[in-house]
């Protein structure tokens, strides 16, 4: 055996010891030569690879210098000195981590790798509610593209949305774009959720304005699920993430962003966890907590994690792919935005 070919075999026996609860052993051969490459080139090239909790559980576990929500990684990505930043999520990430540190090539494993949130709003459909609600604060989620951004005066993350909210001196608040994060968002903090039709009147009082967009994933969570789930695992502690409709997350123990739920299993004594959530993260604490309990409903996927592969990322550190630009004066009003978030 070559000195690489024992490497990628030590490579693969340290994807096998982590993983073999959650990835059959076949494909971690396979991918055990990717993962051996990428790490050799990332040194080689002095990169960081940031990996969302979403990715699935061969490259989570193996190429990323650092995973988590999208905050924790808006933070990371803002802070580093390494160049380039491989974004191993969706692009308004990869487009969040270039927004922040503008001087460092970001490269995102995918030619899409969209959000059926991002999608649901654009920069005109801002500008034409704040020409409506002149002087109402927007908030926007992180899950949208820059020129939303740009429009928007602080974004929120599903880890801070309800600081964010509660740091606006305002009684009204726009929210955009996810309608039940908003409407979770608005119960937290004691405000009415409401969606103006075009000759409604401008609402008064202590209210959020919301937006009709939905995660495609999580929009399809409902209480029947759960309430099978407790009948057949009794004692189960139900995690829903934030971007469920209000009833869901009502229904649920805790509900908070995805790197809050990955804490909570790893800290909790129940006998079995329900995850509402992209079911790749299952996987990825099944592997760090082998002894746990942890359940899973999976016939939905996230299309759009689910672009990143090993190979892409590979791809990306060989051949600088995908470049993420974007335009400087979009990126100068968007970072006003990011930057009064990390500081809520
Ligand atoms: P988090 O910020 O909680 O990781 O959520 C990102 C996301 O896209 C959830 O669908
Ligand atoms: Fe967007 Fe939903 Fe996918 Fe998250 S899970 S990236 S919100 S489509």
């Amino acid at each position: 055996m070559g000195i690489e070919a024992a490497t990628v075999h030590e490579t693969f026996t340290k994807m096998q010891a982590k993983l073999s609860k959650v990835v059959p052993e076949v494909e971690l051969r396979l991918k055990a030569e990717l993962v051996y490459e990428i790490n050799r080139l990332k040194k080689e090239r002095g990169a960081l690879i940031l990996g969302h909790n979403y990715m699935e559980p061969a490259l989570f576990h193996t190429v990323p210098d650092i995973v988590g929500d999208s905050l924790e990684l808006s933070r990371r990505a803002a802070e580093t000195e390494c160049d380039p930043i491989i974004f191993c999520g969706v692009r308004f990430m990869a487009e969040t981590a270039k927004i922040l540190n503008p001087s460092k090539t970001v490269l995102l494993p995918a030619k899409v790798a969209g959000c059926s949130l991002a999608s649901s709003i654009s920069a005109k459909d801002v500008r034409d509610l704040k020409a409506k609600y002149p002087g109402v604060p927007v908030v926007s989620y992180i899950n949208t593209y820059a020129d939303v951004k740009a429009e928007s005066d602080i974004i929120c993350t599903s880890g801070n949305a309800v600081r964010v909210v509660q740091s606006l001196t305002s009684d009204r608040v726009i929210f955009l774009p996810d309608q039940y994060l908003a409407a979770n968002v608005a119960r937290e903090t004691g405000k009415q959720i409401l969606f103006p039709r075009p000759d409604d009147a401008s609402p008064q009082g202590n209210v959020m304005i919301g937006w009709r967009g939905a995660c495609e994933v999580h929009e399809r969570f409902t209480v029947e699920d759960i309430t099978n789930i407790r009948t057949q695992f009794p004692g189960v502690a139900v995690l829903a993430h934030p971007e469920c409709p209000p009833e869901v997350v009502a229904a649920s123990d805790f509900s908070q962003s995805t790197s809050r739920m990955v804490e909570f299993v790893r800290s909790s004594t129940s006998p079995h966890f329900l995850l509402l959530t992209e079911c790749s993260m299952a996987d990825n604490i099944i592997a760090e907590n082998p002894d746990k309990d942890v359940l899973r409903l999976c016939s939905i996927r996230c299309p759009h994690m689910n672009e990143i592969t090993l190979e892409d990322t590979l791809n990306a550190l060989r051949n600088n792919e995908q470049q993420i630009d974007v335009p400087a004066d979009i990126a100068a009003r968007a970072r006003v935005a990011l930057e009064r978030m990390l500081a809520a």
